[in-house]
């Protein structure tokens, strides 16, 4: 395989921000420290090869775009969970990487909690890419296109693993998604919400905006939204911090571009909107750790009438932003 430069001339690119990490005004402050890893062209685009290059896996199949999907928020719309090497399948839906700058922790549990170092789980788990580091760079200081890329963008004379995981990092923190109806209404851009979306924006700060908090749609905390009555397959936050209180408590995710990153849920169980929204107003489970906002009395749940939750699903689908899934910049370079 032969990598081709990306199509554009230099001329469309260097003039502008194309490589300066925006801070929305609607947002929280980044938790990304740019400076221990400035973003530079040649450092994003070294960024960017990587995670569209399917020889970072142990058998040269899989790449980060296999299923981090650009056009879906860089989520993986066609598969319930992760689906790695050799048709393997792990047990958690891959999430979409919008905003990862903004994030203080990663993963579903939590077991990250700095950017740099999210993508060693992948390129090394059995299930996903199935490599080692040392294998991994190994191959990089063979391959003289990189030679010269890493060369430009860091310097060094010979490839290792820390220059890797800042190529992707400097590529991942340019992921902000703030573009949507929502946020041109929001920050005044002439943008107006329709009556029905309107509406569902009242119900959703009243009914769910204590966990999908922000202008991210997250608090950050973890919580059990009462999906299960006991947590044997996935026991959640609990994996990491060893305490019964976590067990079922999963990381509350941003809700925006959600409309294009189904199937929902940790594990993936919900196809659509309507089913996540039937679940809260439904299907809530009772557990020792359920959250208390979902409890109310002996009642479980989020009462939600049928006519709220079209109301809620239309003010859901101003979080879709269309300009982040066909930004140019984040295109498969091959
Ligand atoms: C086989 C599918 C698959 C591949 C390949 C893959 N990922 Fe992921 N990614 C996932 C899943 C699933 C999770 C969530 C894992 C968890 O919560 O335990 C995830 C989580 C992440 C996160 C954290 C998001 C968050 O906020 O929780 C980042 C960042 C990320 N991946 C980047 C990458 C990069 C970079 C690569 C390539 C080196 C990569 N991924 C390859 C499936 C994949
Ligand atoms: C008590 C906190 C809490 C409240 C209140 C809450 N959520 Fe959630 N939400 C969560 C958690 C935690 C998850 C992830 C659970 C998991 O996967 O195990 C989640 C997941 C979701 C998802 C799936 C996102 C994805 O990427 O898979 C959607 C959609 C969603 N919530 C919408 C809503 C809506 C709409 C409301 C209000 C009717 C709401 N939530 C109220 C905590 C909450």
């Amino acid at each position: 395989m032969v990598p081709l430069l990306w199509g554009c001339s230099d001329a469309d690119v260097t003039a502008d921000t194309s490589y300066t990490m925006e801070q929305p005004a609607n947002f929280p402050k980044a938790t990304y420290t740019l400076e221990n890893n400035p973003v530079t062209k040649e450092g994003f685009e070294l960024g960017r090869m990587l995670f569209y290059d399917t020889r970072l896996s142990g058998d040269s199949t899989i790449s980060c775009s296999t299923c981090h999907i650009q056009q879906a928020a860089f989520a993986d719309p066609a598969h319930r969970v992760n689906h790695g090497v050799a048709n393997r399948l792990g047990t958690r839906n891959t999430p979409a990487l919008t905003n990862v700058a903004f994030r203080s922790s990663f993963f579903w549990d939590g077991g990250s909690n700095h950017l740099d170092f999210v993508p060693v789980n992948a390129l090394t788990s059995h299930v996903e890419m199935d490599n080692t580091m040392e294998e991994v760079v190994r191959r990089l200081n063979d391959l003289p296109e990189y030679q010269k890329r890493f060369k430009n963008a860091f310097n060094k004379e010979e490839i290792d693993s820390q220059q890797l995981l800042h190529a992707l990092s400097q590529f991942m923190v340019m992921f902000v998604s703030a573009n949507a109806k929502y946020d041109k209404v929001i920050r005044g851009e002439g943008e107006q919400f329709s009556a029905e979306e309107l509406a569902g924006y009242d119900l959703f700060i009243a009914k769910c905006s204590s966990c999908h908090a922000t202008d991210l749609f997250t608090d950050g905390s973890y919580r059990n939204n009462g999906l299960d009555t006991d947590f044997k397959k996935d026991s959640g936050r609990s994996r990491i911090t060893e305490l019964s209180d976590d067990l079922g408590k999963f990381k509350v995710p941003s809700l925006r571009n959600v409309a294009l990153t189904p199937p929902y849920m940790h594990d993936g169980r919900f196809q659509t909107l309507e089913q996540v929204l039937t679940h809260y107003a439904r299907q809530v489970k009772d557990s020792p750790t359920v959250d208390p906002a979902l409890r109310s009395g002996d009642s479980l749940g989020i009462p939600i009438t049928d006519d709220e939750r079209l109301k809620i699903i239309a003010f859901i689908k101003t979080l879709t932003d269309d300009e982040f899934g066909r930004d140019k910049r984040f295109a498969d370079p091959f």
